[in-house]
């Protein structure tokens, strides 16, 4: 029943069920936290304060669908971890709801709890927490054995999973001989080993050079294309938010901002804060054809054409060196509009706002 109307009310990504989902958290640190909410609607940000209260994560509400990259984005502090730990409840949240697959989480005794993180979560932090005395092959087997998946089926399910992170032929390595980036890559294929329905990475990058952090994210887009997982992803950095979101939530001051995909991020900016963010964004390169074409006009003969989706940037030189309007098509080969050189030329000399006129 609540799901079912959960899934009508989100606006998601439209067409894939809900499989993540939270109503009004909060998460406050400090005395009486769990009785100042009582019988209070919504407290700001002052009277927190005044009660000598951390308001970590205030009255979030959001909906991940199935298959969705959703990117939690904030700076330090912002509440990002507390949240996702609400999520997973490895701390319990001082009021809301929580629904994994329709299922009210808060209302999970402690056993079923940790029956759903051990067989449907998988969880990645930053600091990767390897088990120093164990090879690279028993750290990814480790979910495993605690599930108690017989020996032999646990290698195998392991020698898979490192594979899959292209670490293939380290599995006898010990953590110290490994790279920070294999080490988190090892921390990955451990997290994919139970095969969790719902994976949650809170900043997994962050403390990587920029070099192989580039390289993790690619790493991760290829995995999301094979794997299809719901991912939670957490970080403090907008462009590695835009590089691998769906949606994108902002958080300031345990406050969510605005949600939405990178595209209406940058074109509808809420605040002046996500204004701030996204000023600096190569639009080329989130944009779509969608957001800059215009309708299709009848007079023109077409010579070439282009994707909706496709990011200006990739189709740029193509329409610019036509000279003329080219063709727009959505998935199933239907004309949706044309697009000029016109306004591309304008997004890449950064005239105007980046919107179709
Ligand atoms: N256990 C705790 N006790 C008190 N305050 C906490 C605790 N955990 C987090 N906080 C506070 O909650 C706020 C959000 O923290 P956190 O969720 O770790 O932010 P982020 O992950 O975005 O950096 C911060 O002000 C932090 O100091
Ligand atoms: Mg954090």
């Amino acid at each position: 029943m609540v799901l079912a109307e959960q899934q009508r009310q989100s606006d998601g990504a439209g067409q894939h069920p809900v499989k993540l989902s939270c109503r009004h958290i909060w998460k406050l640190f400090g005395q009486d936290a769990d009785t100042f909410l009582k019988g209070r609607a919504t407290p700001d940000a002052e009277a927190l304060a005044a009660a000598g209260l951390v308001g970590a994560v205030r009255d979030v509400s959001l909906d991940v669908p199935e298959g969705e990259i959703f990117i939690v984005m904030g700076l330090s502090g912002s509440g990002k971890s507390t949240l996702l730990r609400c999520l997973s409840r490895l701390i319990e949240p001082t009021a809301g709801e929580v629904l994994f697959e329709g299922r009210d989480l808060l209302k999970a005794g402690e056993r079923e709890m940790i029956e759903i993180r051990r067989h449907k979560m998988g969880m990645v932090f930053q600091n990767f927490a390897l088990l120093p005395h164990l090879s690279v092959l028993d750290n990814v087997a480790f979910p495993l054995a605690i599930q108690g998946v017989s020996k032999s089926k646990r290698i195998a399910r392991a020698r898979e999973v490192i594979e899959l992170v292209g670490l293939k032929g380290r599995e006898l390595s010990y953590p110290r001989q490994l790279s920070g980036g294999q080490q988190q890559r090892v921390g990955i294929a451990r997290s994919l080993a139970v095969g969790p329905e719902l994976w949650f990475l809170d900043e997994p990058f962050s403390a990587l050079d920029p070099l192989i952090r580039r390289e993790m994210q690619a790493e991760l887009q290829r995995l999301q294309a094979v794997l299809k997982k719901t991912i939670v992803f957490i970080t403090h950095d907008f462009d590695e938010a835009i590089r691998l979101a769906d949606r994108i939530a902002i958080m300031k001051d345990g406050a969510l901002v605005q949600v939405g995909t990178p595209e209406e991020l940058i074109l509808h900016p809420a605040t002046s804060y996500v204004a701030e963010f996204t000023r600096d964004v190569q639009r080329s390169k989130v944009m779509s054809v969608r957001s800059l074409m215009q309708p299709f006009n009848s007079a023109h003969t077409f010579i070439g054409q282009v994707r909706d989706t496709d990011k200006i940037g990739a189709v740029a030189g193509q329409i610019i060196e036509s000279g003329r309007p080219v063709a727009v098509v959505d998935a199933e080969g239907r004309l949706v509009g044309e697009i000029a050189p016109g306004p591309i030329l304008d997004m890449l000399l950064g005239r105007g706002n980046g919107a179709a006129a």
